[in-house]
């Protein structure tokens, strides 16, 4: 498996993306330029190693993250099959980034780099209650996750309808949890006590923390914002799960941007372990480091980034899962792209069913702000991506999106 092992890979020869067919050169053609993209995050010092690997392992569940999988592989295997598929696509995210070069040259790893824990933060902020602003699936998945760590939350929906499906979704994750003897009844009842909800924002007025998971719509949360900073008791802190507006600009809307933070959950939150932790140059280190602490009392796992497109994970992820898609276009069924992945490298599932979690309206959303940041023509929209989202097959949630739903 090659995320796990072997260093017997392919052929360099076999690297032309049309040809693709055997689950070797799949995973080969899908998984390299994602770790050559990940060594150009690290050159950049975006992240560190230990984020950028732990942003993998914990925001999507790999079984390791792209630069101890580079370890494993070894770098000069990796540098060479992307510098021969380099040769012929010309496309700079094939062509091996210079740390990987040098790496390669030197016989060096990156396993040094990614054991860099920093010292255990403290809340210097208590936290005693919490407010989710939005009732889909990410915040209704937060708001599972605060209570069940024995926080009171207040959350705040457009309808008494859509706070119930709040409920529906957390009483439906605990009863799973019960039938499988992970949760009691007790600890169901507990959690749903620590719930409030309400239409009006006004709620908000007394939590410590705000997290707003509402639309992707800048405008909505510019408003959402302006009314946070508004409602919100001097002090409180005020994070936004967005995946790709401008964290910066969500605090200039506020009389307060040095608390104004990110942190961006994963699907589904309950069960992802991640927490992307982003501070704009506002945010004050007080407010980071109490959402810091904050994510580590819950539970999660947290990394930490600046305010750029796609922050560490989306920006790794969402690239390949577009070439899964240009990788069907050229041919390759579906079906036998996913099994690869998930039988060759091990990953707990593959593009086109995480496609389908995610929903292509997220995903192509996400796509183009990437594209826009880093003009990587590579980064442009698989064409199949763009017609599945104007035809309204968004995935699990229109029952048709790159698989089929309906029954
Ligand atoms: N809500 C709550 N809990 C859930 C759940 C859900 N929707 N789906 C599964 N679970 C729980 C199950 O109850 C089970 O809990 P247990 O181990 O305590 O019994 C556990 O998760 C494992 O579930 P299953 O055994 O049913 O299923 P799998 O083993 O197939 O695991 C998965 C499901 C954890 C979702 C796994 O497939 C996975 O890790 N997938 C990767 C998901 C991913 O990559 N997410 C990131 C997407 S990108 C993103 O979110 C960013 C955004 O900006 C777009």
């Amino acid at each position: 498996m090659l995320l796990t092992g072997s260093k017997c890979l392919f052929r360099e020869a076999e690297w032309r993306l049309m040809s693709a067919q055997s689950p070797e050169q799949i995973v080969e053609t899908l998984i390299y330029p994602y770790l050559n993209h990940a060594v150009r995050m690290l050159e950049a010092e975006y992240a560190t190693a230990g984020d950028i690997d732990n942003g993998m392992r914990f925001g999507c569940g790999y079984p390791a993250g792209p630069l101890a999988v580079l370890d494993t592989i070894g770098a000069e295997t990796v540098r060479a099959a992307l510098a021969a598929r380099h040769a012929e696509t010309g496309d700079h995210l094939h062509e091996p980034a210079g740390l990987l070069v040098t790496l390669a040259a030197s016989g060096g790893s990156f396993a040094a780099a990614a054991g860099d824990a920093s010292a255990a933060p403290t809340l210097k902020r208590p936290i005693s209650s919490v407010g989710v602003v939005g009732t889909g699936t990410m915040a209704s998945g937060i708001v599972q996750v605060f209570a069940q760590a024995g926080y009171d939350v207040v959350y705040v929906g457009r309808s008494a309808e859509k706070l119930d499906g709040v409920i529906r979704y957390i009483t439906k994750n605990l009863d799973r949890a019960i039938e499988r003897g992970k949760a009691t009844e007790d600890d169901k009842a507990g959690v749903l006590e620590r719930l409030t909800g309400s239409t009006e924002r006004e709620a908000l007025g007394g939590v410590d923390i705000v997290i707003e998971a509402i639309a992707e719509d800048l405008d909505l949360k510019l408003q959402l914002f302006k009314d946070l900073d508004r409602i919100a008791k001097p002090g409180a802190i005020l994070a936004t799960t967005t995946s790709s507006l401008p964290i910066t600009q969500l605090g200039q809307a506020t009389s307060r941007p040095a608390d104004v933070i990110g942190m961006h959950f994963f699907n589904p939150a309950p069960v992802m372990k991640l927490v992307e932790i982003v501070t704009t140059e506002e945010t004050s280190p007080e407010v980071d480091e109490t959402v810091r602490a904050l994510t580590a009392q819950v539970g999660k796992v947290g990394v930490s980034c600046a305010d750029r497109s796609g922050f560490i994970v989306n920006c790794l992820l969402f690239p390949y899962l577009n070439d899964a898609i240009k990788l069907a276009e050229s041919g390759v069924d579906l079906v036998t792209i996913d099994t690869a992945i998930k039988e060759g490298a091990g990953l707990p599932m593959g593009p086109f069913e995480l496609l389908d979690v995610v929903g292509n309206d997220v995903s192509l959303a996400i796509q183009e702000e990437l594209l826009a940041e880093f003009e990587e023509p590579g980064f442009t929209p698989a064409a199949t991506l763009v017609a599945k989202v104007r035809d309204g097959e968004l995935g699990r949630k229109t029952k048709k999106g790159f698989h089929d739903y309906a029954q």
